[in-house]
C-alpha cells in the first residue's frame, strides 16, 4: 500500500504553483453536460476526484477527452435521452460530488438517477436541501433501494428556494437544475464560495442567465438551451491555503503562485495575526515565518469566513504556536479525527464538543500516521514536515483525491517526502536523506 515517508525539520523554501480548484472543477465538469455542444474546460486539476467524476460522466454516455493533462473536452450530446441514466455506483460512491450529476441530469433530461454520494467521512452530510430545491422546481425525488436518488419531473418550473443552511453543494445543484427550467428561480441564503461564482460564470458562458452569484441571493432566469464554451477554472483556494500554512509550520518562506489573494483573506489574516509575514501580490502570496507563532481563536464559517477545509491544516500549525488556541468547527460535526494522530506526534489538543483546545508545544516528533480524510491528511503531512525525524502517512488515497502532485510540489520546496510502496523503499529513502 502506497504511503508517504517524510523526514521533517527542513524549513520549506521556494515557489509553488497552485492548480485549478477541485471543488469548482467538480461542479463545472458536471454542468458541462447540460449542453449538447462540445465544452472545453482548462485548468482542471489532475486529481482523483476529477478523474473519477469524468469517468462517471463518460459512463453516462458523454464524450470525454483529455486534450492535455489539465484541459478536458466534454460533449454531453452523445448522452441518449433513453440511455440508462443510472450512474455506475462503483465510480460514483467514491466521491461526494457525484450529487452534482443529479442537478445536471435533472436539468438536461428532467430525469436523474444517481447513487447516494460518498466522499470524506467528516459528518452526516445530508442532502435534504438539494432535494428541497429540486422539489421546489417541480421534481419528484425518491430514495430507492440500493441507495439511489431518483429525481424526475414533467417540467421544471422556476421557483423561490430558501436554503435552511448555507450549503455549497445544494446551491450549485439547484443552479444547475434551474438554468433550463421555465421562468425565474431565486435561491435565498445561497452559499457565496468562490467556486459558486465560478460555476455560475461557467454556466453563463454557456448562455445561462444567472445573476447574484457571490451574494446570498442568486437569481436565475431559465433559458431555452445552452451552447458550447471554453472556460478556465479558478485557482484552488484550499491548496493555496495548505501551502501557506505549510510555510508557517515549517518556519519557511514560500511564494504561493497562481492564486486570487481575495479568496485567501480569511487564511492570510489569521496567519498575519499569529505573527507570520504575509505579502500579497497580484496573483501570488509570499508567506514567511521565523520562529514560533502566537496563538489565536478560529471559528469555521461559510465563505468569506474561515474555511472548514483549512481547519485541520491550521490546527497542525497552531499546535506548534506559543499559548492556547481554540478552533471551533461549525460546519461539519466530525472533523477532528486528526487530533489523535497529532497527539501521537506530541501535540496537546483536547476536543470538547465542536471545539479543539490547543496548547502549543515546541516541536513534533515523527510518527507513523494514518490520514483520516483529505484535508486532515494534508494537515498530517504538514505536521510531519515540521517534525523532528521520520514519519509515515498511510491512506494517502484521500490526499490524492484533492492535491495534484502533492509530494512533487513539496520536494520542489526542499521537503523530504516520497511515495513508497514497501519497507525496502522506506529504508532506501531513510538511507538517502540520512
Ligand atoms: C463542499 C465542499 C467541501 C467543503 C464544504 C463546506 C465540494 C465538492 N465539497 O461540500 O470540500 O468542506 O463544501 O465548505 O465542493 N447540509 C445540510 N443539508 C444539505 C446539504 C448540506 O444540512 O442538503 C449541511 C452539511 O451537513 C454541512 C453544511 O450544510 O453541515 C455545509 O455543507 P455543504 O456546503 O453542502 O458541503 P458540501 O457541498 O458537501
Amino acid at each position: 500500500m502506497e504511503k508517504y515517508v517524510i523526514k521533517g525539520g527542513v524549513p520549506l523554501d521556494g515557489e509553488v504553483t497552485i492548480a485549478g480548484a477541485k471543488n469548482a472543477a467538480l461542479g463545472i465538469l458536471a454542468a458541462a453536460i447540460l449542453t449538447d455542444d462540445e465544452v472545453i474546460i482548462e485548468n482542471v486539476p489532475y486529481v482523483e476526484d476529477t478523474k473519477v467524476l469524468l469517468r462517471a460522466i463518460e459512463a453516462l454516455g458523454a464524450t470525454v477527452k483529455y486534450i492535455d493533462l489539465h484541459t478536458v473536452s466534454i460533449c454531453g450530446g452523445t448522452i441518449k435521452k433513453d440511455a440508462d441514466l443510472c450512474v455506475d455506483d462503483e465510480y460514483i460512491r467514491k466521491i461526494r460530488a457525484s450529487y452534482y450529476l443529479l442537478g445536471s441530469m435533472l436539468g438536461k433530461f428532467k430525469y436523474a438517477q444517481v447513487a447516494l454520494p460518498g466522499g470524506c467521512d467528516i459528518g452526516l452530510r445530508p442532502i435534504d436541501q438539494h432535494i428541497k430545491g429540486f422539489e421546489a422546481l417541480g421534481a419528484k425525488v425518491d430514495i430507492v433501494s440500493g441507495g439511489k436518488v431518483v429525481a424526475k419531473a414533467d417540467n421544471l418550473i422556476g421557483n423561490h428556494v430558501y436554503m435552511d443552511v448555507v450549503t455549497v453543494g445544494a446551491t450549485i445543484n439547484i443552479m444547475m437544475a434551474a438554468v433550463l427550467a421555465e421562468g425565474k428561480t431565486t435561491i435565498e441564503n445561497a452559499a457565496k464560495e468562490p467556486h459558486i461564482v465560478d460555476v455560475a460564470n461557467f454556466l453563463n458562458s454557456m448562455g445561462a442567465n444567472i445573476k447574484g452569484a457571490g451574494t446570498d441571493v442568486i437569481r436565475i432566469r431559465g433559458v431555452q438551451r445552452l451552447y458550447g464554451t471554453e472556460y478556465s477554472i479558478i485557482p484552488d483556494q484550499i491548496e493555496a491555503g495548505t501551502f501557506m500554512t505549510m510555510a508557517v509550520a515549517t518556519k519557511g518562506n514560500i511564494l504561493v503562485k497562481n492564486l486570487i489573494p481575495k479568496h485567501m483573506e480569511a487564511v492570510s489574516s489569521k496567519l498575519s495575526e499569529i505573527g507570520a509575514t504575509v505579502i500579497e501580490y497580484d496573483d501570488s502570496i509570499r508567506v514567511m515565518a521565523d520562529g514560533r507563532m502566537r496563538s489565536t481563536q478560529i471559528k469555521t464559517l461559510p465563505y468569506p469566513g474561515f474555511p472548514t477545509d483549512m481547519q485541520p491544516q491550521m490546527a497542525a500549525t497552531l499546535a506548534l504556536s506559543v499559548g492556547n488556541s481554540i478552533i471551533t468547527e461549525s460546519i461539519f460535526e466530525n472533523r477532528f479525527k486528526y487530533v489523535n494522530e497529532l497527539s501521537r506526534m506530541g501535540a496537546r489538543i483536547k476536543v470538547e464538543g465542536n471545539s479543539a483546545i490547543i496548547t502549543g508545544v515546541e516541536k513534533y516528533t515523527g510518527a507513523n500516521l494514518v490520514a483520516p480524510d483529505l484535508r486532515a491528511g494534508a494537515a498530517l503531512v504538514i505536521a510531519a514536515l515540521a517534525a523532528d525525524g521520520f514519519s509515515t502517512v498511510e491512506d494517502i488515497k484521500y490526499i490524492l483525491r484533492g492535491y495534484e502532485d502533492f509530494d512533487g510540489k513539496i520536494r520542489s520546496l526542499g521537503g523530504n517526502i516520497e511515495i513508497v510502496d514497501d519497507d525496502r523503499e522506506t529504508q532506501k529513502f531513510k538511507l538517502r536523506v540520512g
